[in-house]
This record gives C-alpha cells, sequence and structure tokens, in this order.
C-alpha cells in the first residue's frame, strides 16, 4: 500500500474495525470497570494492558484507543498520551521526566500557564527553569547544564509568534547531551502542520482543545512520543492518573474528520487579513508566521507546512484603558476569549508591558499595544468590515 496523503489520514486514521464495530464512527465506550470472563482473558489483559487491551478504564476504552491510534499515525510516534486539557498534557509531559535537583530549559514565549507550571510547581519540587529566547537558535547549547533534562520548545510562541529554528535548536542540545529529552507545545499547527517528531523532538503536546475538537466546546491534551520516550511517558502519567474520558474522545476522533478543510480556511483567511493589516497606518507589525515581517518566518516557511488562524500584530500606538476598552467592547464578529481554534473569530489585547513581565529573559522590543486574533471560519469581508470599524473607534476615542 502507497502512504497515505494527509487529506485521507485525517479521514481513515483510527477507524479500524475493532473501534468502529461497524459503524463509520468509533463506539463511545464509556467504562471504569471493564470485564472479564476468565482468569485466562483477565491475565492475558493484565499483561497486554499498554498494548491496546481492555483492562481498566484509567488505561483507556476503543474510542480513546481509536483516537490515540489516530495520533500516532498523524504525527508519527509510537504511542499517544491522553490528559484532561492541554496544560495537564504539558505539566505531566515535563514532571514524566524530571527529578528533584534537575534543570529545565524553557522558551520565554512559552503559554503563561506552562511558565507558571515551572515558576511554582517545578520550583516547590526543587526543579529549576532558566528561560531562552525563542531565536537563540544553536546558542542554546551555552545554557545546558550538566542537569539539564529537559527542553521544552513552543512555535510560534504564545501571542508574540516567533517562530524557533527548530532544526538548528535540537542539533545543538543532541551534540551536548543526547539523553535530554525535547519537547514542543505543537498546539499552533495542531501536531499536523509541523511535523515534530520528523525534526528529532521527542514529544509533541497539544492542546486538543483547540483545532482537534475544533469547536470550543470540550477539552483534552495529548502528547505524541518517539520510541525512546512513550514507555516512560505513558508509564508516569498513567501513575499520576492522567486520561480524558470517552465522549471527549469521540468529539475527538470527529474533528479529525474535517481539520484539513478547517485548517485550510484558517490558513487562507487569516493570511489575508494578516496581508490587510500590514498594509495599515495604526499597526507597526503582524506577527504571523507567513508574513516576512514575523519573527522567524525563514523558519516557519522551511519547517511547516501550513499555517492555523493565530497571530497577532502591534499598534504604533498605546491605547488608554478606555479607548481599548472602547475597541475591544464593540466588535460584531470577534468575541473575547482565552481559547481558540474553533470556528469562530476571537480578539485579546496585551500592554507592552504586561507581555514585557511574561519575557523574563529577553522583554519586548514594542512599546503600542499588541492585538492576538483568531481568525475562524466567518467570510473575510464581514471580519475586514469589523476591524476597519475598531480603527475608526480608536480614532474616535482619540
Ligand atoms: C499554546 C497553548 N498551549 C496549551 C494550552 C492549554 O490548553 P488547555 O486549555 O486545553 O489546557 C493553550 C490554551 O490556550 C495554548 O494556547
Amino acid at each position: 500500500m502507497t502512504a497515505k496523503k494527509t487529506a485521507t489520514a485525517y479521514v481513515s486514521a483510527g477507524r479500524k474495525k475493532r473501534y468502529t464495530q461497524g459503524s463509520v464512527n468509533p463506539v463511545i465506550q464509556r467504562a471504569s470497570s471493564l470485564v472479564f470472563d476468565s482468569v485466562e482473558e483477565k491475565k492475558r489483559a493484565t499483561i497486554d494492558r499498554a498494548k491496546g487491551a481492555l483492562f481498566y478504564g484509567r488505561r483507556g476504552t476503543l474510542t480513546h484507543f481509536a483516537f490515540q491510534d489516530a495520533m500516532t499515525e498523524l504525527e508519527g510516534g509510537a504511542g499517544c498520551a491522553l490528559y484532561p486539557c492541554g496544560t495537564a498534557a504539558i505539566a505531566n509531559a515535563i514532571l514524566s521526566f524530571v527529578s528533584a535537583g534537575d534543570h529545565i530549559l524553557v522558551t520565554e514565549n512559552a503559554y503563561e500557564p506552562t511558565q507558571g507550571f515551572c515558576q511554582h510547581v517545578l520550583k516547590k519540587m526543587g526543579v529549576a527553569t532558566r528561560w531562552f529566547n525563542p531565536l537563540a537558535g544553536a546558542d542554546i547549547a551555552s545554557l545546558i547544564q550538566p542537569n539539564t533534562k529537559v527542553v521544552f520548545l513552543e512555535s510560534p510562541g504564545s501571542i508574540t509568534m516567533e517562530v524557533h529554528d527548530i532544526p538548528a535548536i535540537v542539533q545543538a542540545v543532541r551534540r551536548v547531551n543526547p539523553e535530554i529529552v525535547i519537547m514542543i507545545d505543537n498546539t499552533w499547527a495542531a501536531g499536523v502542520l509541523f511535523k515534530a517528531l520528523a525534526f528529532d523532538i521527542d514529544i509533541s503536546i497539544q492542546s486538543i482543545t483547540k483545532y482537534i475538537i475544533g469547536h470550543s466546546d470540550g477539552m483534552m491534551g495529548s502528547a505524541v512520543a518517539n520510541q525512546r520516550c512513550w514507555d516512560q511517558l505513558r508509564e508516569h502519567s498513567y501513575l499520576m492518573g492522567q486520561m480524558a474520558d470517552a465522549d471527549t474522545a469521540y468529539m475527538a476522533s470527529r474533528g479529525l474528520r474535517t481539520l484539513g478543510v478547517r485548517l485550510k480556511q484558517h490558513q487562507e483567511s487569516s493570511i489575508r487579513i494578516a496581508r490587510w493589516l500590514s498594509a495599515r497606518p495604526e499597526v507597526e507589525r503582524v506577527n504571523h508566521p507567513a508574513l516576512p515581517e514575523c519573527k522567524g518566518h525563514a523558519f516557519w516557511q522551511r519547517d511547516f507546512s501550513g499555517c492555523s488562524g493565530l497571530f497577532s500584530f502591534v499598534l504604533k500606538e498605546k491605547l488608554t484603558r478606555p479607548q481599548l476598552a472602547h475597541y475591544l467592547d464593540n466588535f460584531a464578529h470577534f468575541s473575547m476569549a482565552y481559547s481558540w481554534g474553533g470556528f469562530e473569530s476571537l480578539i485579546l489585547a496585551n500592554q507592552p508591558e504586561e507581555l514585557a513581565a511574561l519575557r523574563p529573559a529577553s522583554g519586548v522590543d514594542f512599546t503600542g499595544t499588541l492585538v492576538r486574533l483568531h481568525i475562524g471560519l466567518e467570510d473575510v469581508d464581514d471580519l475586514l468590515e469589523d476591524l476597519e470599524a475598531g480603527f475608526q473607534r480608536i480614532a474616535q476615542a482619540r
């Protein structure tokens, strides 16, 4: 059989007969207990409990296995662990590979709760975090210590959207210490627009909450690991009680079937809007990986197969509090919300000093207000009209 093309894999991944039992989609098997008919069957299930046997609800049911198989295939890993949300996936993936006295390197543009987890939970456990500039490239080698166990990437990074030079980072880390576990928060790329494991990253983590569920109505996280890290990630996550419910795993499998067409539309619409913004006199810079003005654009162009709908732009001026409220409160199609990746468009804003506080290694190099957009599946002309009216509101409130 020839290798499947990606669009085909979105449709077919995980749809084994064992999981679908004659229907198109996997069955929803809700279970805490799984019942054994004989001592022999119980013994077999115990032996094969990490290899797809029905053993105990926390190890998964047919519904989970269908989604886990699909993600393992799409991301090219040895296995996929599930978590109740993306933040749990991040925390538990890191916890699975560190001990007291260890040190980890984390990109300073990581998602804010990732930073908070390092600053509060890891610190309390005696694990030290060193932040690195997302554009560090091979220079990351100088930050590695003998006790560095994990390097944590996120690309493009949260809010400011810098794209890492991943091959340079990975080669530098491997050269100094091949044992270090390299992980990435791969949510922006939905785990598919950037094939992390093919770049020798060990673990690709994502918030399934975002593009895969895709409808802003469920929460789940995943971590797909390579052969080297899979057993430890799976068993440690299991011991920390990590699992998702069967209904959400079903929703995630269903989301996969339309992921390809949704991502294409997010890409097309977000690029059109980013280019429009880039030509506006009010805008200093557009942080959209597909635009040359985005930091790390050349790395995105080289390493990613596409883009999703989340990006940001920086205004030339810093809006006052009343200007910002008047701007944000009156959009017709952009709602204010933190989670993204659904079918709907979203808007949020940050002042430069708020972001500088979240960039402990290098601060920020802009003075205007930053606006983050998620471009949903609405008609782009409606969204442009809405954004145009927003700029008029800023001018009126001056
Ligand atoms: C980049 C990134 N990673 C992880 C998460 C966390 O996902 P969840 O909300 O599923 O915990 C988010 C949520 O906004 C995110 O933006």
